[in-house]
């Protein structure tokens, strides 16, 4: 099998054009500030900075100073340094960090799989509708938990094994709804980014990808026969209406 991606650097490069392709479809714009929630490694961060350009803003909040490192190589890596501001801070509560209203977008890229507890979803929610403008978007993107082939399967194992919640879509919408978010929509994003099984036998934490011998025991001989691949995003939007 001709796997299309077998390099770290042409994988992150990849993936930061997918990212990009997001920012663009939840519709960020040059001159917002955008606030994300679990910003991570930053590589979301680098691809909505750099739609917002020179006049924006992104205020990225993570709740571990763990990837300060990766996070300013990638923000030099795409050049868009000047532009964001770090805070270490819980998503679930904002409140003394964060005032109502403050920003164009509110944005999270991967966030929801990787909470401690289940219920800190709705919570982070609330609090990104809060922090929403009036008619501004609440926009989360999540990996489609539906493998559609064995290297996607591989991909899913790898994540729900390792102990992350892949929330079902209706979940999601329906707090979006009680968080009085209007307008609720769900859209696909399909990725063309297949591992070859070298490449995922890596630690690629920008990847989402981490192995070890464990991994090696349980998706080993899968991962030997089809690779990975990154699965399909959805997107969850919701607009703050004026009226709430
Ligand atoms: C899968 S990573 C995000 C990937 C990142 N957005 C990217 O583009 O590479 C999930 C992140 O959410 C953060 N996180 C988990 N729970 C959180 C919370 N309650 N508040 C803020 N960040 C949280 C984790 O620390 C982790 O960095």
């Amino acid at each position: 099998m001709d796997w299309k991606i077998t390099n770290v650097s042409v994988l992150e490069d990849t993936i930061f054009q997918l990212k990009l392709k997001v920012a663009r479809q939840i519709g960020v714009l040059g001159g917002m500030t955008v606030v994300e929630i679990g910003s991570g490694q930053g590589g979301f961060t680098a691809a909505i900075a750099k739609r917002v350009g020179e006049k924006g803003r992104v205020l990225a909040i993570d709740s571990t100073r763990e990837y300060a490192e990766e996070f300013a190589r990638r923000l030099d890596r795409y050049s868009v340094k000047n532009r964001v501001i770090f805070i270490q801070a819980d998503g679930t509560n904002l409140k003394n960090i964060v005032s109502d209203g403050t920003a164009d977008m509110v944005v999270s890229y991967r966030l929801l799989e990787e909470l401690k507890r289940p219920d800190y979803m709705p919570r982070i929610i609330r609090e990104m509708a809060r922090i929403v403008k009036d008619d501004g978007l609440v926009c989360l993107t999540e990996i489609s938990a539906a493998a559609r082939n064995e290297a996607e399967e591989a991909y899913i194992r790898l994540h729900k094994e390792s102990g992350d919640y892949l929330f079902k879509p209706d979940e999601i919408t329906e707090t979006m709804k009680k968080c009085e978010l209007e307008g609720i929509s769900v859209s696909k994003v399909d990725t063309d980014i297949w591992f070859s099984p070298q490449l995922a036998k890596q630690d690629l934490g920008f990847a989402q990808v981490w192995f070890d011998p464990d991994v090696e025991g349980r998706l080993g001989s899968m991962i030997d026969a089809y690779g990975m691949k990154y699965p399909e995003l959805l997107i969850f939007s919701g607009q703050k209406s004026a009226r709430n």
